[in-house]
């Protein structure tokens, strides 16, 4: 990806249009005006939540979620499929549903997912209130989305068997996924993040909110078509916060019990000899305090690669 003047443009408008302040509930009108939109925006905000995926669906695996080989997967909201593209991969897929409310995006994510997976059937669907998919993903929507949105959107997720969220780290969205997961949470078990299956304990104050940091690859700082775009655009390429939520339906196949220990929120705060961080349980969240000393490795992890510690020994 060569940062064109065309390119950098066109990610330009959308980030700014991303990133304006809007009242809570108010829908962006639809900003997709062409193909190289989606192209532009695949190619660079796209990559981004790609990474964030990667981050969400190796947890998601490491915590039992089995493969979706014959799986029926409806990505609500798609844009370019990036969500999609990185499920499918990762844990398969029999038949790939692109929803969105944009026709052109649609069309394109279905287009770009036969392309890079020519094995699994994609095709775009212009309506959900029918669809009943094995595997519902959202990405990057909930902002986006006004009441009836929101409820179109629950409505679907009832009539799903796993439901999996990636959601930008801020603090309203994360709180509104975390609301979300607690409205679904009487006919679903909470997989990931989350090491408990009561009501998240997030939502009790109201300055707390779930979210992780996710590694960008080595990619990020060593192209230098990557490191260019971004310096141009003004992204920091090493910042890239997530939520996410992985539910699956009660009645679903058991799903292999992981012992689940209290897990890490945010970034720690380190000292020179000791570091703190804020955990997730079901009796709420703690702030804990770990020593250099007892745990040398555990702190040299939580200084140089945050994101691979995600919960406390
Ligand atoms: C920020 S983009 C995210 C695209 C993609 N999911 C990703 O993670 O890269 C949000 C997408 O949601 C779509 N969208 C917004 N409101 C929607 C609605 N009410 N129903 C369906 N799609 C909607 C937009 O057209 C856009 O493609």
């Amino acid at each position: 990806m060569t940062p064109t003047r065309d390119l950098l443009e066109r990610i330009e408008r959308l980030r700014t249009m991303f990133l304006a302040e809007r009242p809570p509930g108010a829908p962006l009108p639809d900003y997709w005006r062409d193909d190289r939109d989606l192209q532009a925006y695949d190619a660079v905000l796209g990559a981004r939540i790609g990474w964030k995926w990667d981050a969400a669906l190796a947890e998601c695996h490491d915590r039992g979620l089995p493969r979706a080989d014959d799986a029926v997967v409806l990505d609500y909201g798609c844009g370019a499929g990036i969500a999609a593209r990185k499920f499918a991969a990762k844990f398969g897929a029999k038949e790939v549903l692109c929803h969105d409310r944009s026709a052109r995006a649609r069309e394109y994510a279905s287009r770009a997912i036969r392309i890079a997976m020519p094995a699994v059937a994609a095709r775009a669907v212009a309506t959900v209130y029918d669809q009943r998919p094995d595997v519902l993903l959202v990405s990057h929507v909930l902002g986006e989305l006004d009441a009836a949105g929101l409820q179109q959107l629950e409505l679907l997720a009832l009539r799903s068997r796993c439901v999996l969220v990636v959601e930008p780290g801020n603090q309203p969205v994360s709180r509104a996924l975390s609301a979300l997961r607690d409205r679904l949470l009487p006919q679903f078990d909470a997989i990931a993040p989350c090491p408990h299956q009561a009501a998240c304990p997030v939502l009790r104050g109201t300055g707390d909110w779930c979210h992780f940091f996710a590694a960008p690859p080595p990619q990020a700082f060593t192209d230098g078509d990557w490191v260019r775009t971004t310096k141009a655009l003004g992204i920091d390429a090493r910042a890239l916060p997530y939520s996410f939520l992985c539910l699956v339906k009660k009645d679903a196949a058991a799903l292999p019990s992981a012992p689940r220990r209290p897990r890490l929120l945010g970034r720690p705060t380190l000292h020179p000899h000791t570091a703190t961080v804020q955990v997730c349980e079901a009796d709420g969240l703690r702030s804990v305090e770990l020593q250099k000393r007892r745990d040398p490795a555990l702190w040299k992890a939580l200084k140089k690669e945050p994101e691979t510690v995600r919960d406390l020994p």
